[in-house]
């Protein structure tokens, strides 16, 4: 199935007839508005901080750590083009995991004693790079995203190791998982839970203002919230399934006083997908699926009962913090991180990927609706590219989202937020078109980055690396 590219689109004219002509609800403003009065530019109260403006970093990882688990300067770079992009919230920088086993690659961040100091200079690299571009940090809130990666672990090598929480009838066979030898028991996952909390109180000591308890994406934290029939204390009813959730927030407040919480979770879930005839996607799976959080039974539906109990439970854990998201990059990237060309373990988009856009965005304006007093930021928003600007505006003046996240776009295109506040004229070169590079890299063992676009990673040995790999994987 081919899909027309949204680069062809020249006005909003054009841009709203393509989405009536898919049938689907994604509104657009017809002018962009600049300044502190702008829907975007304007600020967003949380706690006793007014953030300064709608604009949200979504945590992007580089594959590009030390073994050890520090930074390197390619990571650096990336955290001070987080600090010039302009916006005012960066959620999480990237995933850091908080023990060596819960690694997703073998070059993750990781989080104890001999890295905490490393991963402080790269929250003082962004300040420093914000200052200097905008004169101003006290309207910044900076947090680190905490993980284990679970069923997608791969501490060592490009091999996963995965840990479970539960036998998955389509991701087992996948990881060629055949018995139970995977699974973490309840005794191991108190001392995940431990794990997390001393990583969060290493955080404040570092400086973050809040960590993010990762529940998305398939990671450890995500799955546990489908362990529908996971027995014993971390599984099952509802109660069982967000326990890990609920001690880790408990630590946290007991040992970490001050550290604000916030929670990064996929709102909804679809079943794995797989390519079929000419590489486009089809679910791995016929029939109904239970193993959705969010999902409707069908395996390609959406009920948000469960998520809406998820944001009555943060609500009463005392956080306020979330960040929406969907799916997973590993089985079902499409409604995860919607792209017209596929990464090379990928599969060609079974929807135009606007679909995928509205289908996040719109579910999230049902969250926000639902819970006003949460502040919400939204996901998934790059493959709008030129129209990002109008979408997200419309999105924050109607009150369906409080802050736009921004993912792939700030590896092509950093200071976009900058760009659109302030109102200068779009850097049409830099925007993301969604080539996929930045995912295909890593799946191949090769650090991540904008190769197409950004000309630090144009320039790169590995550029050519990531070239030849596309030629190799074409029909
Ligand atoms: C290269 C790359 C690295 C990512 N790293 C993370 C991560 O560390 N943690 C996370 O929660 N999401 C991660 N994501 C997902 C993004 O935060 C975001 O949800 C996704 O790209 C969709 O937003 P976008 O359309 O603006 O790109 C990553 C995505 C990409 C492409
Ligand atoms: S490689 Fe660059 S253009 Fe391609 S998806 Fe990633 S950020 Fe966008």
């Amino acid at each position: 199935m081919k899909f027309p590219k949204l680069n062809s689109i020249k006005t909003v004219e054009a841009f709203r007839s393509r989405i009536e002509s898919l049938g689907i609800e994604l509104p657009i403003d017809d002018q962009l508005e600049s300044g502190q009065d702008s829907p975007l530019g304007r600020s967003l109260s949380y706690s006793d901080l007014e953030i300064g403006n709608r604009f949200c970093i979504l945590p992007m990882e580089g594959w590009d750590g030390e073994r050890d688990g520090t930074p390197t300067d390619l990571t650096r770079r990336r955290w001070r083009n987080f600090g010039i992009s302009g916006a005012k919230l960066i959620w999480g920088g990237e995933a850091v995991a908080v023990r060596p086993d819960g690694r997703a690659n073998p070059n993750q961040l990781m989080m104890n004693e001999s890295t905490v100091g490393a991963i402080e200079s790269l929250r003082l690299d962004l300040l420093k790079a914000h200052q200097e571009r905008f004169n101003k940090t006290d309207d910044l809130l900076i947090g680190l995203q905490l993980t284990h990666s679970g069923r997608f672990a791969r501490p060592n090598s490009k091999e996963v190791e995965p840990r479970t929480a539960y036998r998955h009838p389509v991701l087992d066979p996948r990881m060629d998982i055949k018995d139970d030898s995977k699974l973490f028991t309840d005794e191991e996952l108190d001392e995940l839970v431990d794990n997390f909390i001393s990583a969060a109180v290493l955080a404040q000591k570092a400086g973050y203002a809040f960590v993010d308890i990762k529940h998305c994406h398939g990671y450890f934290g995500h799955e546990l919230l489908s362990g529908y029939d996971r027995p014993g204390r971390y599984g099952g009813s509802f109660e069982g399934r967000t326990n890990f959730l609920r001690k880790i927030a408990a630590g946290i407040r007991a040992e970490a006083p001050g550290l604000e919480i916030g929670v990064r979770v996929s709102i909804f879930d679809f079943i794995p997908f797989k390519p079929g005839s000419e590489r486009s996607g089809v679910p791995a799976a016929d029939g109904a699926y239970a193993y959705a959080f969010g999902g409707d039974g069908s395996g390609q539906g959406i009920d948000l009962s469960e998520t809406h109990q998820f944001m009555n439970l943060l609500k009463d854990l005392g956080i306020r913090l979330v960040c929406t998201t969907a799916g997973s990059p590993y089985y079902n990237p499409h409604i995860q991180r919607p792209a017209i060309f596929p990464p090379s373990d990928g599969y060609q988009p079974p929807e135009d990927p606007l679909v995928g856009v509205a289908r996040q965005m719109n579910a999230t304006a049902a969250i926000k609706e639902q819970h006003p007093d949460l502040i919400v930021i939204g996901s998934g928003y790059s493959y709008l590219q030129d129209w990002l600007g109008h979408v997200g505006q419309h999105a924050v003046r109607q009150g369906n989202v409080d802050s736009v996240g921004i993912g792939r776009m700030v590896l092509s295109y950093p200071d976009l937020p900058a760009d659109i506040v302030e109102g200068n004229p779009s850097q049409r070169k830099k925007i993301c078109r969604t080539f996929s590079d930045c995912t295909t890299a890593p799946r191949n063992g090769i650090v991540s980055g904008c190769y197409p676009l950004d000309p630090y990673y144009k320039s790169m040995p590995e550029a050519e690396q990531v070239k030849q790999l596309k030629r190799s994987l074409q029909p």
